[in-house]
């Protein structure tokens, strides 16, 4: 039972552990992602003489878990619990569900990163973890919509805010998705089959692949957008009105488009350009969503200036901008032809994940630590200015590396001799990529550096601090949260 004292305060305590692992997980991810950048073109690095451990295989779905799930997932988890208590004026439901979900989220990833080296996979993409692990996640994102929509139900306000209905959005698509993306045969401890067969199978993961683009890599982190920059700009959001219809609209479009990852597959046609329409569809919403984030600076621009927080969020709204434009054309048929199986992918990837979902996070972050730890602001603003700035060129080179070789590669596949034969043997690309991964790895360590100075800076300023529990406002002075 919650005593009388806790019944007046909001629970920090569970934002507070998930906002320390968000930049822990971050720091681990993306090393993993450094080394994957490195084996690359220095395969000594994949170990081979010690045992297959950390061959690139499986070091890769380490890091694209890592970053998705842990990185993304406690950033998520963390500023959901922060933001709908302030906003509905109510501590989070559940008691110590809360608790549960913080402790089992983190088993969770402790199961993945042992299950990747050793080999344990259900080979799907983002949702290669075993059966025992996936039951695990079940449990665990069950308790966390417990406490979610508890607290929305229990809330003292009577409007939902829409930040609310982003992460609400996200947290049932996401339960939907990973239940019926992993239902399996289980055939051993560690061992699985799906139900599903071929092209059907083949169609479910990549049902389930987009949307965790679309609600894990997406929606939540929408959510935290439509929260912390009216909030550190001190402006309303630009359109309420604007952001009910990016809302619905953006959740209505996702869902169809994962075909366009199947192009020219076994899929039947007409499914490959329906999703490559409602792709084409989707830039919509996704540029009202990032020109309403955008415009709530309207009248608060001179403090992009002066402000480093305001300056990642802002930048993590043109970084969304940016990849969802790219995407839409990306699906297009004819230039998916050419952009498929190339670094063009990876580049739009990681121009969605460093500058979009990462930049929000890490501002979103700077903003809760503080007011966390009862401190007015992080212990060094010119810190945060330097990481905006590394991280802003490690992202700058890693895209742009990866775009040059993506388009390379896929011109060099296609180039064909008059006679028909091919121009280029498979390994001429390769060896041309090398540079690419050379600038690609300088700019994930820049990345990474930049990740290694916050970490200083918030560990400055929770050693200046201490874990405060801050008192729920009465009514009156809190309408506007
Ligand atoms: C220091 C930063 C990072 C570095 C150096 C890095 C590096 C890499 C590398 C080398 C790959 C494999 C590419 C390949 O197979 O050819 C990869 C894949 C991937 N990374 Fe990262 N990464 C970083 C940060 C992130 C973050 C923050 C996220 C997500 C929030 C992310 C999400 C992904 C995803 C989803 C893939 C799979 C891409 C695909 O299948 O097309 N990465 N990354
Ligand atoms: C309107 C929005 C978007 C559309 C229509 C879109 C479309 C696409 C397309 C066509 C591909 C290439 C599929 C292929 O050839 O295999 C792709 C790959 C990918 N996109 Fe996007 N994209 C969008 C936004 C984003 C954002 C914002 C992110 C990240 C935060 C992102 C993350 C990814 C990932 C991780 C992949 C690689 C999947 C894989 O092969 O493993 N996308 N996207």
């Amino acid at each position: 039972m919650e005593t009388f004292m806790e019944a007046q305060t909001y629970n920090y305590k569970v934002v507070r552990q998930f906002a320390v692992m968000t930049v822990v997980w971050g720091i681990v991810g993306m090393l993993v992602g450094v080394i994957a950048a490195a084996q690359l073109f220095w395969p000594t690095l994949n170990l081979s003489e010690i045992g297959p451990w950390f061959h690139f295989g499986r070091i890769r779905p380490l890091h694209t878990n890592a970053v998705i799930f842990a990185f993304g997932g406690c950033g998520l988890i963390g500023t959901s619990y922060y933001v709908v208590q302030r906003t509905c004026n109510a501590r989070l439901f559940g008691g110590w569900l809360a608790a549960f979900t913080f402790w089992g989220w983190q088993a969770v990833i402790l199961g993945a990163a042992i299950s990747f080296p050793m080999g344990w996979t259900q080979g799907k993409e983002y949702a290669e973890l075993e059966w025992p692990i996936d039951i695990l996640i079940t449990l665990v994102w069950v308790a966390y919509a417990v406490v979610f929509f508890g607290t929305i139900a229990k809330r003292k306000i009577k409007h939902i805010y829409v930040a609310n209905w982003f992460y609400g959005g996200f947290i049932l698509a996401v339960a939907l998705l990973h239940i019926v993306n992993n239902l399996s045969l289980p055939v051993g401890a560690m061992k699985s089959y799906p139900v599903y067969s071929g092209a059907i199978d083949a169609m479910v993961q990549w049902w389930y692949g987009h949307n965790a683009v679309g609600f894990f890599l997406t929606a939540g982190f929408l959510g935290m957008m439509y929260y912390f920059v009216p909030k550190q700009a001190g402006r309303p959001v630009y359109s309420y009105r604007l952001s009910v219809v990016h809302f619905w609209a953006l959740i209505f479009t996702y869902m169809w488009a994962g075909p366009h990852h199947l192009h020219y597959t076994a899929l039947p046609d007409w499914t490959q350009s329906v999703g490559m329409v409602l792709s084409l569809i989707l830039f919509a919403p996704s540029w009202g969503g990032m020109i309403n984030g955008i415009m709530t600076l309207s009248g608060a621009w001179h403090k992009l200036r002066t402000d480093p927080i305001l300056k990642f969020l802002i930048v993590s709204l043109s970084f969304y901008g940016m990849s969802t434009f790219e995407g839409p054309m990306m699906s297009i048929k004819t230039v998916n032809a050419l952009s498929h199986y190339t670094d063009w992918t990876v580049g739009h990837v990681h121009a969605g994940a460093l500058g979009w979902v990462g930049f929000v996070t890490i501002g979103s972050v700077y903003y809760m630590i503080p007011r966390l730890f009862g401190q007015k602001e992080m212990y060094s603003t010119k810190l945060i200015d330097a990481h905006f700035w590394i991280a802003t060129i490690g992202v700058v080179l890693y895209i742009a590396s990866m775009w040059i070789a993506g388009v390379m590669q896929g011109l060099m596949w296609g180039a064909m001799n008059a006679d028909g034969t091919l121009t280029f043997a498979f390994v001429e690309g390769v060896k041309e990529s090398m540079r690419f991964y050379v600038i690609r790895f300088a700019g994930g360590l820049l990345y990474l550096s930049g990740m290694c100075i916050m970490a200083y800076n918030v560990y400055r300023t929770i050693m200046n601090g201490k874990p405060v529990e801050a008192e729920i406002p009465a009514l009156a002075e809190t309408q506007h949260h």
